[in-house]
């Protein structure tokens, strides 16, 4: 079923990992075009500091991890909001690993950490936030992968699947939503390297946050489910067309 374009105007927003680089940028995108935010993450410093830049913020400290604090997030959203229309899932963590070298019990926390973080504790928000979403106009669910979910590199084969398993889960949840006529459209955005936290110290040719927070909202406005964003608009036909370049681009990324 062929949907109308989300209007980004208007809405109330949670950005999950909003307190920093992509999340704050779209955060702060959608403050703008005069949506109510609420961005959320662990470390209460770094929610305080990011009010500070944009006092209209409104801060809900959770961990993804923990299931009470994803329950909690729903309470909030109800008391604070009356509900909510768009949630971003955009938290997320990168490890490296070399699984050939490492000791099987220095690598087996990282694994849960960062597979309960990037996929399991966005699937389960998802899950909960959908009935409060289905109540909303214009609702939408927004879930930030990345380019290396098209082609993973070396360094970071949790991260590079748990982002692949973000792509797939996000085309299920858009058929389910289709097929279900559930008013909720699913978007799923991958940006290139990015300048943030994530990437300090590593990689070329980043982009700003903000640039992906515009692709975002642009590209909902235009109906656009899968957002691609900077150099990924151009690694998503080489990946399909020429998968061996791709992976050898990307290998030692
Ligand atoms: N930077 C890039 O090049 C790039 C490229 C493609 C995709 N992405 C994706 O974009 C998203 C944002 O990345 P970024 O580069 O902006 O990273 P970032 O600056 O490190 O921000 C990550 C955010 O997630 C929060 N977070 C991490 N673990 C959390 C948890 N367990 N519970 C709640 N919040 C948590 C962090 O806050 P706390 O630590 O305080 O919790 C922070 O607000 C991620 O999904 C990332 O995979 C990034």
């Amino acid at each position: 079923m062929r949907r109308s374009a989300v209007n980004t105007t208007g809405h109330n927003v949670l950005v999950t990992g909003g307190s920093t680089g992509i999340g704050l940028a779209i955060a702060a995108a959608f403050l703008e075009q005069g949506s109510r935010v609420a961005i959320c993450a662990r470390n209460a410093s770094a929610l305080t500091d990011a009010a500070a830049v944009y006092p209209a913020l409104r801060t809900w400290p959770c961990d993804l991890r923990q299931e009470e604090d994803l329950r909690r997030l729903v309470v909030r959203a109800k008391e604070e909001f009356g509900g909510l229309s768009v949630l971003v899932n955009n938290a997320g963590i990168q490890l490296n690993y070399d699984f050939t070298r490492e000791a099987p019990e220095a690598i087996l926390e990282r694994i849960d950490d960062e597979v309960d973080t990037n996929l399991t504790g966005l699937a389960k928000l998802t899950a909960l936030f959908i009935p409060v979403l289905k109540q909303a106009h214009d609702a939408a669910i927004v879930n930030v992968s990345s380019g290396l979910a098209l082609v993973p590199k070396r360094s970071a084969p949790i991260y590079c699947a748990t982002k692949a398993a973000v792509h797939s889960f996000s085309k299920s949840l858009r058929w389910q939503m289709e097929d279900s006529g559930l008013p909720i459209r699913v978007f799923e955005v991958l940006p290139p390297m990015v300048e943030t936290a994530m990437t300090e110290g590593r990689g070329k040719g980043k982009i700003a946050p903000e640039q992906v927070a515009a692709a975002l909202l642009a590209g909902m406005r235009k109906n656009q489910s899968e957002i691609r964003v900077g150099k990924v608009r151009m690694l998503a036909p080489v990946s399909r067309f020429f998968p061996r370049l791709a992976e050898r681009i990307l290998r030692d990324a």
